[in-house]
């Protein structure tokens, strides 16, 4: 049975790739696409969805536009290599209605085994738990793309995704369900060496030629993994943890977001030696076995 995922999203090149790969790995079954403003205002992220869904011949996933800024905070700017307009044809417009309501109503009619992943700043999550905390007992786990162990992308202790929303973070770390916390540290280790580009766009499906075109964009950007070769593709390396959690090497830790420091605000706090005597509430990642990231991407787009 595939593992229905939803998947919330600031759609940029990595979002897409991992958009491409959720839609077909025979393992998952995407339910539908949230989406949020953080790579770029929310009507990018959204139209960049559906250009995405579209193009690659999924005009029944529904795309349910959501939180337009961060909670509290003005949405911070992002590189322009992320905030990008798509130029896949698109064949529809958003689903109305608004995310955290689309979120709540499915959660709540389901049976419980959908697997959330949050790929963006999690603005939409955090409304959503406002709105109806039961959704914690509706959600499987959530395997979500952000944080960092050790360096950050936007300070030198933040990643992007927290960074934009730090309240909305710590909302949803503090709401009590099971986190994997794809951070940095693992999608920094699964960068894609230009012979494994090429495998990419070697293979005939739709799904894999627009990700060959999304890799293609990185790589006159070098979008890289600080200075090493290879490009880095954040948002893909959640839900490949989604089709086989073994991939990852975690800790199972107590993690809390900093949302005052003038120099911190946007840190997540893994306090991996339980340093604080709160108890574990995510499964930190420190490490990923590229092959199996690379099999399960190859396997999504069609390989
Ligand atoms: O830091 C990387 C994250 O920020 C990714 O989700 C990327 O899409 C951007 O949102
Ligand atoms: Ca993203």
């Amino acid at each position: 049975m595939p593992t229905p995922v939803i998947l919330d999203v600031d759609t940029g090149y990595d979002d897409a790739v991992a958009i491409l790969m959720a839609a077909g790995h025979p393992q998952l079954e995407l339910l539908g696409v949230t989406t949020v403003a953080g790579n770029a205002p929310l009507a990018v992220t959204t139209d960049n969805s559906l250009r995405t869904l579209d193009a690659a011949g999924y005009t029944n996933i529904p795309v349910i536009a959501g939180a337009h800024r961060p909670l509290l905070r003005e949405l911070g700017g992002s590189s322009d290599a992320q905030s990008q307009h798509f130029r896949f044809p698109k064949a529809r417009e958003a689903t109305p209605g608004y995310a955290v309501d689309w979120l709540v109503d499915t959660l709540m009619a389901s049976d419980g085994e959908i697997v959330l992943v949050p790929l963006a700043p999690l603005t939409n999550i955090a409304l959503a738990l406002y709105k109806e905390p039961r959704i914690v007992e509706k959600v499987r786990k959530v395997v979500l793309m952000g944080g960092a162990l050790h360096r950050g992308n936007m300070t030198p202790n933040a990643e992007f995704n927290i960074w934009i929303d730090p309240e909305a973070a710590r909302i949803v770390w503090q709401a009590g369900w099971p986190i994997v916390m794809v951070g940095l540290d693992v999608t920094g280790r699964a960068l894609i060496p230009p012979d494994d580009v090429a495998r990419v766009k070697g293979l005939t499906s739709k799904r894999a030629r627009m990700t060959g075109e999304l890799l293609d964009f990185c790589v006159q950007r070098e979008v890289v993994g600080w200075g090493k070769p290879g490009v880095q593709i954040f948002d893909a390396c959640a839900v490949a943890a989604v089709v086989d959690p073994g991939m990852l090497t975690t800790t199972h830790c107590f993690v809390d977001v900093e949302t005052t420091g003038t120099l911190t605000a946007g840190m997540t706090v893994c306090d991996v030696d339980g340093l604080t005597g709160h108890p574990p509430n995510c499964h930190v990642g420190l490490d990923i076995d590229y092959a199996r990231f690379f099999r399960v991407m190859l396997d999504g787009l069609g390989g």
